[in-house]
C-alpha cells in the first residue's frame, strides 16, 4: 500500500528536524565539549599539580553526575547513534565524482566511525573506570601517564583524537550549510578557513598533551632539557595508582623522573614498588 502525501510530508519534516539538532548537537554541546575538554586537558604540559587543579575545578561544579549525562553523554549519544543512521543512509559517488567536497563527504563518515570507537574505548578506561569506582580523579593523571606511555595506546589515542578533531572541524564548515547561515560561496570558504584553523589548533594542543604523557613529560613544545626539568621535577606518574592500592598498570609505566640535582634526566629505571 502507497503511503499517504500527508504521512511522506509529516516523516520529510521530522527527518528535516533530526537532521538540524544533528548538525547543533555536534556543535553545541558536544564540539564545545571536545574544546574544553582538551584545553583542561592540555594543562597537563604544565605538570602535574596545574593538570590535578583543573580537574579538581571540573570535579567541583554543582551537580556533577547531571551536568555530564545531560550536558555530555546524552547529546553525544544522540550525535553519534543518529550519525551511524545517516552514515548507511549515504550513498557515496566519490569513485565516479572525486571532488574535495566528495572526499570530504567521505571522510566525514569515515572519521565518525572512528571517533565513535575510540570514545567507547576512552570512556571506558576513564568514565566507567571512575563511575565504578576503580579511578579517582587524583589517580587521572596517573593512569594517563600509565596508558600513554605505551606506544600500541599512544597510537591509538591520536588516532581517536585526529579522527575527533577532523570530524569536528569538518562537521562545524558542514553544519554552516546545513543551518543556511553560509550560503554564498564566499561565506563556505570563510566558515571553512575558520573551522580548519580552529581544527589545527586543537589537534596540536592535544598532541602535545599526548607526547607529554608519552614522553613521561615535556610535550611537543618543551622538549628542551631545561624546560622538561622546570616541569616535571620530582613528577612521579604512578603516584596516583599507587595511592589507591593498585596494581601500577604496566612495567613501561613507571616513571620516575628525577629533578636537575640528581642530573635532570629520566631515569632509566623505574620507582622501587617493593617496599
Ligand atoms: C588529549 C587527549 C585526551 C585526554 C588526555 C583525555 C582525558 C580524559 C580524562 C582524564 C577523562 C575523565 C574525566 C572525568 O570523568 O571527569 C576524560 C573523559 C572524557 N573524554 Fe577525554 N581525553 C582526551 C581526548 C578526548 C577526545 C578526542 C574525545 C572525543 C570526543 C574525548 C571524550 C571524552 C568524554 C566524552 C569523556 C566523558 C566526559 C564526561 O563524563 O563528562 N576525550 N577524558
Amino acid at each position: 500500500m502507497r503511503a499517504h502525501p500527508l504521512d511522506d510530508e509529516a516523516t520529510g519534516r521530522q527527518s528535516f528536524m533530526l537532521r538540524r539538532l544533528h548538525a547543533l548537537s555536534g556543535v553545541a554541546p558536544v564540539g564545545v565539549f571536545l574544546v574544553m575538554h582538551l584545553a583542561t586537558n592540555h594543562r597537563a604540559v604544565e605538570g602535574r599539580a596545574a593538570f590535578d587543579g583543573a580537574v579538581g575545578e571540573i570535579q567541583s561544579v554543582p551537580l556533577l553526575p547531571a551536568v555530564e549525562a545531560l550536558g555530555v553523554l546524552a547529546p553525544l549519544a544522540f550525535h553519534a547513534l543518529y550519525g551511524v543512521v545517516i552514515a548507511l543512509e549515504a550513498r557515496p559517488n566519490v569513485g565516479r565524482y572525486p571532488s574535495t567536497r566528495n572526499w570530504l563527504f567521505v571522510i566525514q563518515r569515515v572519521t565518525g566511525f572512528v571517533a565513535f570507537g575510540f570514545v567507547l574505548l576512552h570512556l571506558g578506561q576513564f568514565r566507567v573506570a571512575k563511575a565504578l569506582g576503580a579511578l579517582s580523579p587524583d589517580g587521572f593523571y596517573a593512569r594517563l601517564g600509565a596508558l600513554l606511555s605505551e606506544p600500541a595506546m599512544f597510537a591509538v589515542y591520536m588516532l581517536g583524537l585526529t579522527a575527533s578533531v577532523v570530524h569536528f572541524a569538518n562537521g562545524l564548515w558542514q553544519s554552516g550549510t546545513t543551518w543556511g547561515f553560509a550560503a554564498s560561496a564566499g561565506a563556505q570558504r570563510r566558515m571553512a578557513g575558520a573551522a580548519w584553523v580552529l581544527g589545527l589548533g586543537l589537534w596540536l594542543a592535544g598532541v602535545d598533551t599526548l607526547v607529554h604523557f608519552f614522553a613521561r613529560c615535556g610535550g611537543l613544545f618543551a622538549s628542551s632539557s631545561a624546560q622538561r626539568d622546570a616541569v616535571c621535577q620530582g613528577a612521579d606518574m604512578t603516584e596516583g595508582l599507587s595511592n589507591q592500592g593498585r596494581p601500577v598498570i604496566s612495567s613501561r609505566a613507571a616513571p620516575h623522573i628525577e629533578g636537575p640535582a640528581r642530573g635532570g634526566r629520566p631515569s632509566p629505571r623505574g620507582p622501587d614498588h617493593s617496599r
